[in-house]
């Protein structure tokens, strides 16, 4: 099975060899570790430079009998052969160039800042950070620029990496009923409620934001609570330099919208758990409405 495009692409691809000669369907297979096996070769090469997808054992779906995003995880998913060729994301254009970078640096991000961080993905995540931050705005403005898109590439690829190990948090929980309610992409999702989960974070984990502000290219302040605020600015002007839009309301999110988003995001247990803050229903209620 050789599946060829971004996240949504790859998911299929990594499902249907592993539903080729299986009798578990979807629904058997539905999240961690569920998976009995794979006999199918599967080889990913990704089209964008974001979802990570060819390097973790995750598959996401939206299940349309509740309208939620549902995971399986197992690392069967992993592919065995993965070929990232930045050439094949030069007609990729800016508006999602601009997400699915965003969204692979929040990979990175969440990776290294989670609960359950660990030391040797740390290495990967803060390369990614570094590469991403210090080439995405590039890869948006001139997407023809193959020096840029080969170090977004490689930044998407360390992203990925992380998925496996450690896996994401809080803004891609909270992300996730945007996508389900309201359709709209994950990158752009991550990238609307990236700063606000930032800053909620940060008291949890201060020196660790520092670090993320120094990956992004942010110069050290006096101190850990000021430089990690420098990496939240250096994140909100990267989303503004990639035209990304900042607010919910931007996006024609309802604000009466916000509780019932907040409900669906804090079923996605298995992403909350590895928040270094907990976030409770009142806490997403006002990340949700800082981010509108
Ligand atoms: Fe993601």
């Amino acid at each position: 099975m050789l599946g060829i495009g971004g996240g949504s692409v790859l998911d299929v691809a990594k499902l249907v060899a592993a539903q080729l000669e299986n009798d578990q369907t979807l629904t058997d297979m539905l999240g961690i570790g569920n998976l009995k096996g794979r006999r199918k070769k599967l080889i990913c090469v990704p089209a964008t430079s974001g979802t990570g997808s060819e390097a973790s054992p995750n598959a996401i779906l939206v299940d349309d009998a509740d309208n939620q995003k549902k995971g399986i995880i197992s690392p069967f998913l992993v592919p065995d052969i993965i070929y990232v060729d930045p050439l094949l994301t030069l007609s990729v254009p800016p508006a999602i160039t601009a997400a699915t970078g965003i969204d692979a640096l929040t990979h990175c991000l969440e990776a290294y800042t989670n609960k359950f961080a660990q030391p040797f993905i740390d290495i990967y995540a803060i390369e990614g950070m570094r590469l991403i931050a210090a080439n995405i705005v590039q890869a948006v403005r001139n997407g023809a620029d193959e020096e840029a898109r080969t170090q977004v590439a490689m930044g998407s690829l360390l992203g990925g990496i992380c998925l496996g190990p450690v896996n994401t948090a809080g803004v891609h929980a909270l992300s996730y009923p945007l996508g389900s309610m309201y359709h709209l992409a994950h990158g752009l999702s991550n990238a609307l409620l990236l700063p606000y989960v930032m800053e909620f974070n940060i008291p949890a984990s201060v020196c660790k934001y520092a670090q993320v502000a120094v990956a992004l290219g942010c110069e050290r302040a006096d101190d850990c609570a000021k430089t990690a605020a420098r990496g939240v600015q250096k994140i909100r002007d990267l989303i503004r330099e990639c035209g990304i839009p900042a607010r919910l309301r931007d996006v024609n999110i309802p604000f009466e919208a916000i509780p019932t988003m907040a409900d669906d995001a804090l079923k996605i247990t298995r992403l909350l758990k590895n928040n270094p803050r907990e976030i409770t229903r009142e806490d997403a209620i006002a990340i949700y409405t800082a981010a509108y």
